[in-house]
């Protein structure tokens, strides 16, 4: 069983005039994913996660006692939340389905106040990770960071919307500004219909 890497559902140059330029996803898709895919592909070969799928390896490898993951746990985890990654983001000009804004009204005050608690916790993270809107096993919605290649699967909790913060997804687009990258990732990348799928 192999890991693809599937296509981009959008053109490299697509994301470039709302601030992801082609030169980024042709590094962050053709290069770090592809990486990711063909590492966990070999990794799995022979071992006894063979047949598994996805979910179940970055699950069964995940180790709740440490920062420090195996190496199969950051590939296949990377892989998942990468595959996730491109579709959170559009070309297209994108609403917020009312039934996603009264969730996010209703659980932070205000959609405002939502973007401003997701930008913090990816400005917070404190090196390679990422940082999520997640809903958790009783039904409420929070803002979460994680290390590295952690995902909200490893909690049990359904990964609604992710933002990748390790410095290749932005050092080409704006140097060392994170909050920057943050900050036009929730003003004008996000697909928001996708998100509000996965409620
Ligand atoms: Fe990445």
């Amino acid at each position: 069983m192999s890991f693809d890497l599937p296509d981009l559902p959008y053109a490299h140059d697509a994301l470039a005039s709302k601030g992801m330029s082609k030169e980024t996803l042709e590094y962050h898709h053709d290069k770090h994913h592809a990486a990711y895919a063909t590492k966990t592909t070999d990794m799995v070969k022979g071992s006894e996660w063979e047949g598994k799928s996805i979910e179940e390896i970055v699950k069964g490898t995940y180790d709740a006692s440490s920062v420090t993951q195996s190496g199969l746990f950051d590939n296949a985890s990377q892989y998942w939340n990468h595959v996730q990654f491109w579709e959170w983001m559009t070309p297209d000009d994108s609403k917020m389905p009312g039934e996603l804004e009264s969730a996010l009204t209703e659980s932070f005050g205000s959609v405002d106040t939502f973007k401003d608690e997701f930008k913090s916790a990816g400005g917070g993270q404190f090196g390679s990770g990422w940082c999520w809107l997640v809903k958790d096993a009783d039904g409420s919605l929070k803002v979460t960071s994680t290390a590295n290649g952690i995902n909200p699967l490893c909690f049990g909790q359904t990964a609604l919307l992710g933002c990748d913060v390790w410095e290749h997804s932005y050092y080409i687009d704006h140097r060392n500004a994170r909050p920057a990258y943050l900050d036009n990732f929730v003003n004008n990348l996000v697909n928001w219909e996708n998100v509000a799928s996965r409620m």
